[in-house]
C-alpha cells in the first residue's frame, strides 16, 4: 500500500498529553471519561469527546449508534450539539477525541501512524461552530502512540469546505 502523507506544518506534534496544558489535560481525562458512556455495540468503535468553552466549562459526549448502522452519531457531534442544545450562546474553543482502540491489534488501525481524527461530517459540523461564533476551534487528536497533534482550526482538515451561501 502507498504510504500516507501528512502536512506537518498544518499542526503542532507533542510526544505525549504530559506537555500540554493542564486544561488540555482535563479535556482528555473527560474525553476518555465520556467514551465509557459509549453505545457502541455494532462497531465497537468507543469514541468519547470533550470540548472547552469559551466560559471554561467542558462538555463531552461519545458516539451513539443505531441497529439502522446509517444513524450512528458520531461523539464529536454528540459533545458540539451537547454544547449548542445546552449552551447556545457561548462558543467553543477546544475540541478532544479520543478512543480506546488505538492499540486493537485485529482492525485496520493496527499500525503506527493512526490518529483518530474527525469524519468529514463532524469536521462540516465542527466548522458550523466555527463559524457561527465567528472563532476558530482547536482539534486535539491523538495517535497509537499517545503522542498529541493539535491544529488551530477545523479549516486545516477541511479545505475548500462549503460555509452556507448565507453565512460568508
Ligand atoms: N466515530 C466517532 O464517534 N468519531 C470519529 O471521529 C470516528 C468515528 C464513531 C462512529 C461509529 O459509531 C464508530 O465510531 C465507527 O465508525
Amino acid at each position: 500500500m502507498k504510504e500516507k502523507k501528512i502536512q506537518k506544518d498544518k499542526f503542532k506534534k507533542y510526544k505525549s498529553i504530559e506537555e500540554l496544558s493542564d486544561i488540555e489535560k482535563e479535556l482528555f481525562t473527560e474525553a476518555f471519561n465520556k467514551m465509557k458512556h459509549a453505545y457502541a455495540p455494532y462497531s465497537n468503535f468507543h469514541v468519547g469527546s470533550a470540548l472547552l468553552l469559551e466560559d471554561g466549562r467542558i462538555v463531552g459526549g461519545s458516539n451513539q449508534e443505531n441497529a439502522s448502522y446509517g444513524l450512528a452519531i458520531c461523539a464529536e457531534r454528540v459533545a458540539l450539539f451537547n454544547a449548542g442544545s445546552n449552551f447556545p450562546d457561548v462558543a467553543v474553543k477546544k475540541l478532544v477525541v479520543v478512543t480506546k482502540n488505538y492499540n486493537k491489534s485485529d482492525d485496520q488501525n493496527n499500525n503506527d501512524n493512526f490518529i483518530l481524527a474527525p469524519c468529514g461530517a463532524c469536521r462540516q459540523v465542527i466548522l458550523e461552530y466555527e463559524n457561527r461564533f465567528e472563532k476558530d476551534i482547536e482539534i486535539l487528536l491523538m495517535d497509537s502512540k499517545g503522542r498529541v497533534y493539535i491544529f488551530n482550526s477545523v479549516k486545516q482538515m477541511l479545505p475548500f469546505a462549503f460555509s452556507g451561501y448565507f453565512l460568508k
